[in-house]
């Protein structure tokens, strides 16, 4: 791997791989044992939306590596003024040791990772959250220490960022994927075209309508609000057009009894997920948010340490 710019790029074995240096990364972690992979290195963080969690769990991530952060807002860079992403990559790479950058267009990751000659990692855009998702799987496999054979459901935006990587993610490690979404937000159709090309080698996938159908002996549900980071002038559009899809105690009737409830955060109660789903399961949910913290590190060692 040179770069994360989305799961589609990612083999299985790279995604086993990053989540077992994850696992390794936050037993050290715990244990308070050193692990300097990338000390005298620092990584270049580009944002042009809000953040908390991506922002401070690579902040601390590459600083916990023995590295040093670099918070980079649009606003004050040059590109925020129209310099060429071409020219900020070109420039950057003579400086830093590696890239994350959180935008809006994925084209924009894709050109900075062409003309960068140093790892870039997508710390979301609109198509995908790659990271995001890592920290998902290596969440559920924490759990049941397993992936492969459980069915994760998504409830909710089916064009949103993470939904579109759990169903490249989850189909990638073997899992059955499920998507509820109402037919004015269905995934992006480069998402469709690899789980079509999944379905053809026998994997299990639903895209529907009904969110009882999607979230039938899941293993794990996941949802997302249904309004994206930086889309908020379509916040009263998508709360007309996704009422109903909703992860609440009804939804969970039909799920397994053990079933995992996980959301990547931001949450809005009452929207997305009901306040009583939200904080019987916040235990989950938080553990996954700080798995956002270990898994990473697992990316930027695996891109940005000293290859064998
Ligand atoms: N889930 C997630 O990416 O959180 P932030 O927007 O706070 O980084």
């Amino acid at each position: 791997m040179k770069h994360l710019l989305k799961l589609l790029d990612c083999s299985t074995e790279e995604i086993l791989s990053i989540l077992d240096m994850a696992d390794q990364l936050k037993y050290e972690n715990k244990h308070n044992i050193t692990h300097h992979h990338l000390a005298g290195k620092s990584l270049g963080m580009i944002f042009e939306k809000s953040s908390t969690r991506t922002r401070v769990s690579f902040e601390t991530g590459i600083y916990q590596l023995g590295g040093q952060p670099l918070f980079l807002s649009s606003r004050d860079l040059q590109i925020g003024r129209g310099e060429p992403v071409e020219d900020t990559a070109r420039t950057l790479s003579r400086y830093v040791h590696g890239l994350l950058i959180r935008t809006y267009a994925q084209d924009e990751v894709e050109t900075l990772a062409k003309c960068a000659s140093i790892p870039v990692i997508n710390g979301m855009t609109d198509f995908c959250h790659p990271c995001q998702v890592l920290a998902d799987l290596m969440t559920i496999r924490e759990k049941f220490a397993q992936l492969e054979g459980l069915k994760l459901c998504f409830i909710g935006d089916g064009h949103d960022n993470v939904a579109n990587s759990l169903m490249v993610g989850g189909l990638k490690v073997g899992m059955e994927v499920a998507v509820a979404s109402p037919s004015t937000h269905q995934p992006y159709p480069e998402v469709m075209d690899f789980v079509n090309g999944e379905i053809a080698k026998g994997a299990k996938f639903t895209l529907t309508e009904d969110v009882y159908e999607a979230a039938k002996n899941a293993d794990v549900v996941f949802t997302d609000v249904w309004t994206s980071t930086g889309h908020e002038d379509m916040r009263e559009e998508n709360r007309r057009q996704l009422a109903g899809y909703q992860v609440n105690h009804e939804l969970l009737e039909v799920c397994k009894p053990e079933v995992m409830v996980q959301h990547c955060l931001p949450a809005v109660r009452g929207e997305e997920i009901t306040a009583e789903v939200f904080e019987e399961h916040a235990d989950e949910i938080f553990e996954e948010a700080e798995n956002r913290l270990h898994a990473q590190k697992a990316v930027m060692v695996k891109l940005m340490g000293e290859q064998d």
